[in-house]
């Protein structure tokens, strides 16, 4: 399939994940989160997150992509499906996968910025700041990696490798195959 080096366990994600959810449950406490899960990199982390909630959350999804087989994002964003919701005077978290170079991120947000969110956040597993080219930060961060193209916990190589329980890096003879 591929060959590829463990970077983060199952065990060390999970607790990771539980932190950012006990700092989502301080912050939002007394509203209710409409998360928007920006398929399909986000499923397990975004499934895992809602899970450790205990403020109310409404699930939205949409799906974009920009890198489709290559390693290397596009610069173009493919908006696929979008649920319907409101975003007007909501508590809107957008939750991703990895921020890379920001494109997605920045593609999303002014979309949503446009329908005048209550409060507008974003929240991602992964960031790879080294590879940014737009000055974009997230608001809840699980751990900033270096520039390794990594797959595992939602992350795919080719569409593979997404159900992996620990994230891991891909090995880098794979690429050029
Ligand atoms: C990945 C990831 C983010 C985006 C981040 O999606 O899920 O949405 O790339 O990269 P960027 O910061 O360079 O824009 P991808 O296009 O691979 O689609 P997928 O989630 O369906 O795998």
């Amino acid at each position: 399939m591929f060959k590829s080096t463990p970077l983060l366990s199952e065990e060390s994600i999970q607790n990771r994940v539980r932190e950012i959810a006990d700092s989502l449950n301080r912050d939002y406490a007394g509203r209710t989160v409409d998360a928007l899960c920006v398929l399909k990199g986000s499923m397990f982390f975004a499934a895992d997150l809602f899970r450790n909630l205990t403020v109310p959350v409404r699930v939205h999804f949409m799906q974009v992509s920009s890198y489709g087989s290559s390693t290397e994002s596009s610069g173009t964003v493919n908006l696929y499906f979008s649920s319907a919701f409101e975003v007007e005077d909501c508590d809107v978290l957008l939750v991703e996968d990895i921020l890379d170079t920001g494109i997605t991120m920045n593609y999303l947000l002014e979309r949503l910025r446009a329908r005048n969110p209550r409060t507008m956040k974003t929240c991602v597993l992964l960031d790879k700041p080294a590879r940014r080219k737009l000055d974009i930060k997230a608001d809840y961060v699980g751990f900033e990696i270096q520039d390794h193209f990594v797959v595992g916990y939602g992350l795919d190589y080719n569409e593979l490798g997404r159900n992996m329980r620990h994230i891991a890096i891909i090995d880098p003879a794979a690429h050029e195959e």
